[in-house]
């Protein structure tokens, strides 16, 4: 730089010096060759490192030429403000959702690790036994079959202590998701010579679903998480583009833990839980194509059904309670009761 800052300031002087009052003549020559040649020559080696003769690399002389440049003509980008904040608000969604995961994560493991549900037999709680879910094992078995499933995606899957024994989940392929890392690693040892079965560690509230599931099983999970989540849940359950989902909700009230009505969709802190009803406020849900009582012989404490939704469910339906018709009520606990059914029955 400084040796072309040079370069330019004489050159002008000297050339006013120089032009008709030019009276020796080989001041004239000294004078046309500083100019025409060695000037010149001095700048091009200027543009050489001082490391030696290798020349620029390309961003070396951009950079140069960006210096030489005047001030103005340098590209100015506007702030696009709203875009960048925008962008800065979703990165602090993304990180809010990775704390409460985390947190959430820490709750469950809890409950999993010190059987606080008291499953006995499954560290997923009583819901989880092998005599209490033959009927859910039975409305599963018949929706694999009667809509010809060939992915399940079970969210949350727990210690899937019922699932391998639905009919048809040998054929089928199974994805498990649960939040807890201790479930997963377990699961994956205990199934690994299952070609069909995998799983997942995945926070299915905060995470879209990257599985193509035909129907999916989310049955005992909503419930242990605030309204907010649960609703969260549900709609990246639809988002993934699974035709069908199974899930279960309470239905008589004054029983077990069910106490009163407002005790359904109260709002929690996960690892908690409340008695769900998804016909009503804030999960609105349709008519389920076809439903069954749960527990022991179809009887358990807290009035609890299962059934298979086609979706989307959400949002879907009037936000009224549905009750099981009276005239069904002994049936469903054997028997899977479809919504044609009920429609006979109220008429
Ligand atoms: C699936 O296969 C496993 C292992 O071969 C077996 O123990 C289990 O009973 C089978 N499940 C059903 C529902 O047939
Ligand atoms: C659910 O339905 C009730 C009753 O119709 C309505 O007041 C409420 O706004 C609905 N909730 C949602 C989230 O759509």
């Amino acid at each position: 730089m400084e040796v072309l800052v040079a370069s330019i300031v004489p050159v002008s002087a000297m050339a006013r010096i120089s032009r008709p009052r030019c009276q020796a003549k080989r001041v004239c020559v000294v004078l046309v060759v500083l100019v025409t040649v060695f000037f010149p020559l001095l700048s091009f080696l200027s543009t050489f490192t001082s490391e030696g003769s290798r020349p620029l690399t390309d961003r070396h002389l951009q950079a140069k030429k960006f210096q030489r440049s005047d001030p103005v003509q340098f590209p100015v980008k506007a702030c696009d403000c709203k875009s960048e904040r925008n962008a800065r608000q979703a990165e602090a969604e993304r990180v809010i959702q990775s704390l409460e995961t985390e947190e959430r994560s820490k709750a469950f493991e809890k409950i999993f690790t010190t059987d606080f549900w008291g499953g006995g037999e499954s560290r997923s709680g009583p819901g989880s036994r092998i005599d209490y879910t033959g009927n859910v094992r039975l409305l599963v078995a018949h929706a694999l079959k009667d809509y010809r499933v060939q992915h399940v995606l079970d969210a949350p899957c727990g210690d899937v202590n019922w699932q391998p024994l639905i009919e048809g989940f040998n054929s089928t392929r199974y994805t498990g998701y649960d939040i807890v890392p201790q479930i997963i690693q377990k699961n994956t040892e205990r199934f690994k010579d299952f070609p069909n079965v995998d799983f997942a560690r995945v926070d299915f509230v905060n995470t879209p679903i990257t599985v193509n599931p035909d129907l999916i099983i989310c049955r005992d999970g909503i419930q242990h998480n605030s309204l907010k989540d649960g609703v969260r849940g549900f709609v990246n359950l639809e988002a993934s583009g699974a035709k069908y989902l199974v899930t279960n909700w309470h239905t008589e009230t004054g029983r077990g833990f069910v106490q009163d009505d407002n005790a359904i969709n109260r709002d929690i802190k996960f690892g908690d839980a409340y008695p769900i009803n998804v016909f009503t406020n804030p999960f609105n849900f349709s008519m389920p194509e076809y439903f069954i009582s749960e527990g022991v012989n179809g009887i358990n404490q807290d009035g609890k059904l299962v059934g298979i939704w086609k979706l989307p469910a959400l949002w879907k339906g009037d936000g009224k309670r549905f009750n099981v018709p009276p005239s069904l009520s002994s049936r469903v606990r054997g028997e899977i009761i479809s919504k044609s059914d009920v429609k006979t029955a109220l008429a």
